[in-house]
C-alpha cells in the first residue's frame, strides 16, 4: 500500500510517522480504522496520544459522524475560482468548487488543457478577484503543460509572469503508477505549499493506454476508483480544488444522440461532483455543457480560449440559440 503522507495528519511529524509505519499502519486509513491498543502494543505511543491521532486521523478520513451544523460550517468554507469567463463560471454555479472534484471532458483540441492552464493562474488571484488564494499543483499525463501559455496569460492579466509561475508546481506524470505516486505525494505537498487547486490533466489516458482488453478492466477500474478518492478526500481535507480531465470514447452501440460517452465509466462519473462536457462550438468558440450535477442545472454556454485564457464567446444574435452542434441562428423571416 502506497504512502498516503502520515505526516499531513495534525500533530505527527516525521519521526511517528516513521514509527507508525514501521508497525504496520502506513496509511491514514489504517490508522482510523485499527483498534488503539494494538497500536499501543505494537509502538512505544502513548494510550492518549494515539486517541487524539486516531481522532486526527478520522477527521481526514471522514469515518465518524459530525453534526448537520458541522457540514454546514464546513460547506460554507467552500470557495469558488473563476475561469476568466464569466458565463462559464455561471453554469459552474459562480466558478470551480473548492472541496469538490471537477471533470473537464472532451476531445482533442477542445480546451481541457487551456482552462486547466488559465485556472493555475486565476487560482492565485486573491477570493475578491475571483481566485482562492493560494497556489497551483499540476500533474500532467500528456506533457501538455505549457511554461509560455502560463507566462503569455499572466503578462495579459497584468500579472508578473515570473511570480505566478512560481506558484505553480508541475510534475510531468510518465505512467500511470507514477501518476498514482504523485497523487498520494499531494497530501504533503498540498499542506506545505499552500496549494488551493489541484489538476491532473488527463487522469484517464495513461489507464486507458496501460490496462487494454477486458480482462484487465476491473483492475484498472480498481485503481481509478481508489485513486479519485484519494482526490476526493483532499479536496475535502484541505478545501482544495479539485480539476481532472477525461476522454471521451466512442460507443459503436450507439444509434440515436451521441455516440461519445466520458470515458472511465461509472467509477468517474460517481467520483466527479461536476462534470462538464466540452465541444467545438463553431467559428472558433467551444461550447461547454455541464451534465449529471447534483446541484447544477443541465446548462450549456460557448467560450472562447483567447491570449489572456478563457473569456466569454460574443454574445448570440437575438433569437438564435444554443445546441449541441454550436450556435443555431434563428430562421431568417
Ligand atoms: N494562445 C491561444 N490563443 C487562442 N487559442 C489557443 C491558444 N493556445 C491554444 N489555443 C487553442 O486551444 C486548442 C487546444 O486546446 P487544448 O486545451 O490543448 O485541448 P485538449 O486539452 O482538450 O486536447 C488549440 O486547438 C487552439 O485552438
Ligand atoms: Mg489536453
Amino acid at each position: 500500500m502506497l504512502d498516503e503522507g502520515l505526516e499531513s495528519i495534525t500533530g505527527i511529524g516525521s519521526k511517528l510517522a516513521s514509527e507508525l509505519r514501521e508497525a504496520g499502519y502506513p496509511t491514514i486509513e489504517s490508522l482510523a480504522v485499527t483498534p488503539p491498543r494494538e497500536i499501543m502494543e505494537k509502538t512505544k505511543i502513548g494510550f492518549n496520544r494515539i486517541l487524539e491521532i486516531q481522532k486526527a486521523a478520522r477527521e481526514m478520513f471522514s469515518v465518524d459522524f459530525k453534526t448537520a451544523q458541522e457540514a454546514y460550517e464546513k460547506r460554507k468554507d467552500m470557495r469558488k475560482c473563476t475561469t476568466g469567463s464569466p458565463k462559464l463560471d455561471k453554469i459552474l454555479g459562480g466558478g470551480i468548487e473548492t472541496q469538490a472534484l471537477t471533470e473537464l471532458i472532451g476531445e482533442y483540441g477542445t480546451g481541457k488543457t487551456q482552462i486547466c492552464l488559465a485556472l493555475s493562474i486565476t487560482a492565485q488571484l486573491p477570493p475578491e478577484q475571483g481566485g482562492l488564494g493560494g497556489s497551483v499543483a499540476f500533474i500532467d499525463t500528456e506533457g501538455t503543460f505549457m511554461p509560455e501559455r502560463v507566462y503569455g496569460i499572466a503578462s495579459k492579466m497584468g500579472l508578473d509572469p515570473a511570480v505566478v509561475a512560481k506558484n505553480i508546481l508541475v510534475a510531468r506524470a510518465y505512467n500511470s503508477s507514477h501518476q498514482c505516486l504523485l497523487i498520494d505525494r499531494l497530501f504533503t505537498l498540498c499542506k506545505e505549499n499552500n496549494v488551493k487547486l489541484v489538476i491532473v490533466d488527463s487522469m484517464i489516458s495513461h489507464f486507458r493506454g496501460e490496462y487494454m482488453g477486458r480482462e484487465n478492466l476491473s483492475e484498472r477500474q480498481q485503481i481509478l476508483n481508489q485513486y479519485l478518492h484519494k482526490l476526493v478526500r483532499l479536496a475535502e481535507a484541505y478545501n482544495i480544488a479539485v480539476v481532472v480531465t477525461n476522454q471521451v470514447q466512442a460507443n459503436p452501440a450507439t444509434f440515436f444522440g451521441d455516440p461519445n460517452r466520458p470515458a472511465g465509466g461509472n467509477i468517474m462519473a460517481h467520483a466527479c461532483t461536476h462534470r462538464v462536457i466540452l465541444r467545438r462550438g463553431g467559428k472558433g468558440t467551444r461550447l461547454a455543457t455541464i451534465i449529471d450535477s447534483p446541484s447544477l442545472p443541465e446548462e450549456k454556454t460557448r467560450f472562447k480560449i483567447t491570449e489572456k485564457g478563457v473569456e466569454d464567446a460574443p454574445e448570440e444574435k437575438a433569437g438564435s440559440k444554443i445546441t449541441e452542434k454550436g450556435v443555431e441562428d434563428a430562421p431568417e423571416e
